[in-house]
């Protein structure tokens, strides 16, 4: 079925993952109407659909400097840059540590910080990409459901684009993030039952009040937004691919999204090869890496105190699953206490303070580092995906902040 052939001069189409069929964004929004028909509730959806641009034609006399001059704008669903928020998104930071508990590294080591976005997380990418889209489709009120960073991601952006958000939020969420989605002037929605519920809950609500919907995966541009990591990693990296790119799970869009952007490159022979990339997982939420290789899909309830990729069912999956078999990425699993030790030796080493589900991706280095995996002057790019200061709650139990002493010496003696 493929409902208008006109579209193959658009500057892109959407192709189903799962029957290929491809689509005019004019007609379709969000998942493959044909696998989706088919779609269990409870189930990863089938049919995500994947963002293909004109690359035959975008090749004509280029090169990475000429896409980046233009700011990607051949590679973004969107007419022009200036739809996008005033608030500085992406570009975030990637720092060389050399030294690691007071031994020198014998490879390198790359820290992207995307805790240096607008709301403190990876998010922001695909918020931007969601929320310049709706501006230029004339599309005022975005929906999200979310268990809290996209949530918060898209209250602060569509608070500096003028719209109206609302996000729909299961009852447990860290309070930052709940804190910083009333704080930004989105409405919020708590609803009682699990992330799942409130998914369901706003398709049905984009269905009834036309409200545009940015939910992870289900809409295609959430990984159109976050691809834009790689781009930056291969320039800051100069002009150089990772050996190893390490990045945390929950749905898999993130890990898409980081492949899309190496595989547009790809597309475009900018570059001629992708990156590893090592999916890591919690091992009590891994729902995704957990399936890759096994029929029928088996969901385990997870239960993991990095928040953020606590998922049950990963509604990326397919996409995940096919993009780590077809370009041989890794996966891997750690305990939340591998998480905690990890977040707290990268704050000490680094000074960089992450949220659990972004330290998860240290852990997951550092268990590649501790098993021999990583070759001396190999490459590793680390994606720490989210602020510390979004879940303090979940290292207090493994600090001590000692109570407060007389303002003497003798006393101070005795603490340090
Ligand atoms: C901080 C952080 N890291 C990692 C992830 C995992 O991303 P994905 O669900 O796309 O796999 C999320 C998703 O919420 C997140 O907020
Ligand atoms: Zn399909």
């Amino acid at each position: 079925m493929i409902l208008n052939m006109n579209f193959k001069n658009n500057k892109y189409y959407f192709e189903c993952i799962n029957c290929n069929i491809q689509y005019s964004a004019d007609e379709v929004q969000y998942l493959c109407p044909v696998c989706n028909a088919e779609n269990i509730t409870g189930l990863p959806p089938k049919g995500v659909l994947k963002t293909i641009y004109q690359y035959n034609n975008i090749k004509i006399d280029l090169n990475f400097n000429s896409l980046k001059k233009t700011g990607f704008i051949d590679l973004l669903p969107i007419k022009s840059n200036i739809s996008l928020p005033f608030l500085k998104t992406g570009n975030t930071p990637l720092y060389s540590l050399t030294e690691f508990e007071g031994k020198k590294l014998p490879f390198r080591v790359y820290l992207k910080d995307d805790s240096h976005n607008p709301t403190f997380s990876f998010k922001d990418r695909a918020s931007a990409l969601v929320s310049a889209y709706a501006k230029e489709q004339g599309l005022d009120t975005i929906v999200a459901a979310s268990t809290g960073n996209a949530g918060s991601s898209l209250a602060g952006i569509c608070a500096s684009q003028g719209q109206k958000a609302i996000i729909l939020v299961p009852e447990k969420a860290p309070k930052a993030k709940l804190t910083q989605i009333v704080m930004y002037g989105a409405k919020i929605i708590p609803v009682k039952g699990n992330y799942d519920d409130a998914f369901d809950l706003s398709v049905k609500a984009s269905e009834e009040f036309g409200w545009y919907n940015r939910n992870t995966a289900y809409n295609p541009f959430t990984i159109e937004g976050k691809k834009s990591v790689s781009f930056e990693i291969y320039e800051q990296m100069k002009f150089d691919i990772p050996d190893r790119i390490f990045v945390p799970v929950g749905d898999g869009v993130i890990l898409s999204g980081v492949y899309k952007g190496f595989e547009d490159l790809l597309k475009l022979n900018i570059i001629d090869r992708i990156p590893c990339i090592v999916a890591i997982q919690a091992k009590n939420s891994d729902n995704l890496v957990r399936n890759i290789g096994r029929q029928p899909f088996e969901i385990r309830k997870s239960n993991t105190l990095a928040d953020s990729i606590s998922v049950d069912v990963p509604r990326n999956f397919y996409m995940a699953k096919d993009y780590l078999k077809r370009y041989n990425g890794e996966t891997v699993t750690v305990e939340d206490d591998d998480i905690i030790k990890a977040s707290l030796l990268l704050a000490k080493n680094a000074g960089l303070f992450v949220e659990p589900a972004a330290a998860t991706a240290f852990a997951g280095f550092l268990s590649f580092y501790l098993s021999g995996k990583l070759l001396p002057d190999s490459k590793n790019t680390v994606l720490l995906t989210g602020s510390g200061l979004k879940d303090i709650d979940s290292v207090q139990n493994y600090i001590d902040i000692p109570k407060a002493i007389l303002p003497n010496i003798s006393e101070l003696k005795k603490l340090i």
